[in-house]
């Protein structure tokens, strides 16, 4: 059987696998990063950072930008849609040492696309493609010339599919990879991804181009290799709660044996997610924020219903630390 696990060679920057973290505003932090890094992720990125909001020297934005300690490579995400923001953004990242730069070219948000930014950017490919030049420009002065790569989805609306011009523009623009997440604007995260549109790019650009899409299981990301030819898959919902899917989807790959976390393992892995978070953010909004990230991770385990109940009350560390060891499940 063919190892479908391998390198992957954008621009300069040679990663020694190709299953990746998918940049989820919202769970993407480094705390999540950093677990999916232990569990095997070969790639990761951050949330994704406003030009905006970075150039204007935004608090919070500082807690997006710093890669995790156990995370040798990442990107960072940026969206905007002025050529010169963006330039100037990324400019920003220098201290930061990112490996890689994405562009946002598919965020759905109406906060977002009426600033012409995310899934809007694909409305002008010609746009796009000077927000892309602009930020290689950036990497080139500022970030050692690391790679500007670009994510976008399928198009605007069923109407106006355009994601063969906006990967066209991206890669005679300097991008060394294009993540296609073939849904439209208008879908969401609706209806079912179109991995046809995947294979089409892959067959149509000199980039690498890295599939996103409906992958929820290590056999998602087989078929969407087979079927595409991609160079990298992104995990993104599918990984939420359920980090061991790059271990699981590594082995498959490379046709060796995976065993399954058990929920003791699953516990504890969570646990050490919260912890990290809590020094991020502080243990109240951890706490908070694990509770969704709780359910995930006991989701299908014998008893979690009842576990969950408990957890969705638990404010502190101590209280999560109670519930998870007194658990009859482990
Ligand atoms: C809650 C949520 C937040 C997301 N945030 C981002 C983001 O910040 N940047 C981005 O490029 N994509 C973002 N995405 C899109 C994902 O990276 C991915 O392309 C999409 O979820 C399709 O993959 P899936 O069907 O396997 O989940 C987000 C998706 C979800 C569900």
């Amino acid at each position: 059987m063919m190892n479908l696990y391998k390198p992957v060679t954008i621009g300069s920057l040679t990663l020694p696998g190709n299953l990746f973290l998918a940049p989820v505003a919202g769970y993407s932090n480094r705390a999540f990063r950093s677990i999916c890094i232990e569990q095997g992720a070969d790639f990761t990125c951050t949330e994704m950072v406003s030009s905006e909001a970075l150039t204007r020297k935004g608090v919070r934005t500082e807690l997006l930008l710093p890669r995790a300690e156990n995370e040798i490579r990442y990107a960072v995400q940026l969206f905007g849609s002025e050529p010169e923001v963006m330039y100037r953004a990324a400019l920003l990242l220098a201290p930061w040492r990112p490996d890689a730069v994405d562009i946002n070219c598919g965020c759905p948000v109406p906060k977002v696309v009426k600033t012409g930014a995310g899934s809007a950017l694909m409305r002008s490919p010609e746009k796009l493609g000077r927000v892309v030049a602009a930020v290689v420009r950036a990497s080139n002065e500022s970030l050692g010339g690391v790679p500007v790569t670009v994510k976008i989805r399928s198009g605007w609306d069923a109407a106006s599919l355009n994601y063969r011009e906006c990967g066209r523009a991206a890669g005679e623009s300097g991008a060394a990879l294009v993540c296609l997440h073939p849904r439209t604007r208008t879908q969401g995260y609706a209806g079912r991804s179109d991995w046809f549109q995947i294979a089409d790019l892959v067959s149509r650009l000199a980039v690498p181009v890295a599939g996103s899409g409906d992958l929820f299981s290590p056999e998602d990301a087989e078929r969407m290799f087979r079927e595409t030819r991609c160079a990298a898959v992104m995990f993104a919902r599918g990984a939420m709660g359920n980090p061991f899917i790059f271990a699981a989807a590594r082995a498959l790959l490379s046709g060796d044996t995976w065993r399954a976390p058990i929920p003791r393992e699953r516990f504890e892995t969570a646990f050490r997610q919260l912890v990290l978070l809590a020094r991020d953010v502080g243990e109240g909004l951890a706490c908070r924020e694990m509770r969704k990230q709780f359910c995930a991770y006991t989701k299908g385990i014998n008893g979690g219903a009842a576990l969950r109940n408990r957890l969705i009350h638990a404010d502190t560390i101590e209280e999560y630390q109670v519930i998870l060891d007194c658990s009859p499940l482990g």
